[in-house]
């Protein structure tokens, strides 16, 4: 992976830039001392040996016995998962089973479609929750369960439903502890937004037949990349406290659009905290050259890119190298970062790369990367309605 800052040259002052190398060293021991909520940074922490293999043999029985996969989750027990597979996947994969996210929103009209969808098919469900109490998860999995309750025997059901929970009573721990239901357990030290490369996310991506060890020597890599994902986070933040307070994650590839949605979520409720924090938004050309380009050329000098490339010489790395030489003479500097392929390892890297990234740009800001009080407290509101 190659991080160019060629596109944001004459926007910043290097001797500012230059400055924040006094603070690297305490940060990256920081991490290294992998105090609370850092079970993420090293593989060993973040995924055993015996959870890959039960993940295998899970995915492997999956794979055989259905031809739907429903995965009921939200926010960081899904985003991940989502991510990774649409970015591997065929645009028009036909693959056997089907992978369906579900559960990401309240809306009747869903849930009534989705069960007309789903009711004459071969359904294996995967409910992930941290808490384990999550309401749209709840909400979902309600119906699919009473349908699949009418479908198949008390014996069958311990073979098709899956729940992977934090191991704390809970509506899906009680439930998995009642019934017998295989029940996979999110490691307590990892949060919701960096548990990809835990059973969260691999199960399904292993269950969509993607080479999960391949996207975890990705993950392995990525730690040689210490000193980008820092140097990275000193721009975000040089932009944040020069009224760059939006970052576009911008994708010239439509496969990456989740993985837009995932850096969203990431960067969102690991900084955007305490009246700080830089906005991150999603722009996916070219396409969105046809309406914000405009406002990216000539509008208020309020963000800056964070562009993703996949190495090539085709049109579409021709028009957004076009692209960036013009936003650059226009109102907006762009750091580019060009993957080597779209490949399970180039992902794994990539997305290792951005959780430490933020990370540093939390300690950078002086809040904590882990908390997400604003997402507890309005979960609460919803609570009482
Ligand atoms: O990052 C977070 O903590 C949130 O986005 C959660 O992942 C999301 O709210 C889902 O929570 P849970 O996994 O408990 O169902």
């Amino acid at each position: 992976m190659i991080l160019d800052t060629t596109y944001i040259k004459n926007y910043i002052d290097q001797k500012q830039i230059e400055m924040y190398e006094h603070k690297k060293s305490h940060i990256l021991k920081k991490l290294e001392a992998k105090d609370s909520m850092l079970d993420w940074y090293d593989m060993e922490t973040c995924i055993s040996c015996g959870e890959l293999s039960n993940i295998e043999q899970f995915s492997t029985e999956i794979r055989k016995k259905c031809d739907l996969f429903l995965v009921v989750a939200i926010g960081g027990s899904y985003l991940g998962g989502k991510a990774i597979i649409d970015a591997l996947s065929s645009y028009f994969s036909t693959g056997k089973p089907e992978i369906l996210f579900v559960g990401t929103n309240l809306s009747t009209e869903y849930q009534r479609d989705l069960m007309t969808y789903i009711q004459n098919r071969n359904i294996i469900l995967n409910v992930i929750s941290k808490s384990g109490n999550t309401l749209e998860t709840i909400r979902t999995f309600e119906p699919i369960y009473e349908l699949m309750k009418k479908k198949y025997s008390d014996r069958e059901l311990k073979e098709r439903i899956y729940i992977t929970t934090g191991e704390q009573e809970s509506y899906f721990y009680n439930l998995a502890k009642e019934y017998k239901y295989p029940l996979l357990t999110i490691p307590k030290e990892i949060g919701g937004r960096f548990s990809v490369f835990t059973v969260v996310g691999l199960l399904p991506i292993a269950v969509a037949g993607f080479d999960i060890h391949a996207l975890l020597k990705g993950v392995k890599k990525g730690k040689e990349y210490l000193e980008e994902a820092y140097r990275y986070a000193c721009y975000r933040d040089y932009f944040y406290h020069h009224h760059r307070l939006v970052e576009s994650f911008t994708i010239y590839e439509p496969k990456l659009t989740n993985l837009g949605e995932w850096l969203k979520q990431l960067f969102a409720e690991t900084q955007g905290k305490e009246g700080k924090g830089i906005l991150p938004i999603l722009t996916s050309n070219t396409k969105d050259l046809h309406s914000l380009g405009q406002y990216y050329q000539e509008g208020s000098p309020i963000l800056f890119e964070t562009v993703i490339k996949i190495k090539s010489q085709d049109l579409n790395d021709k028009v957004s190298t076009a692209v960036l030489k013009a936003h650059y003479e226009g109102h907006t500097p762009s750091i580019v970062m060009i993957l080597d392929e779209l490949n399970e390892e180039a992902i794994g890297i990539f997305c290792y790369f951005m959780e430490v990234s933020a990370t540093i740009g939390a300690y950078l800001l002086e809040v904590n990367p882990f908390g997400q009080p604003g997402v507890e407290n309005y979960k609460q509101k919803i609570k009482e309605v």
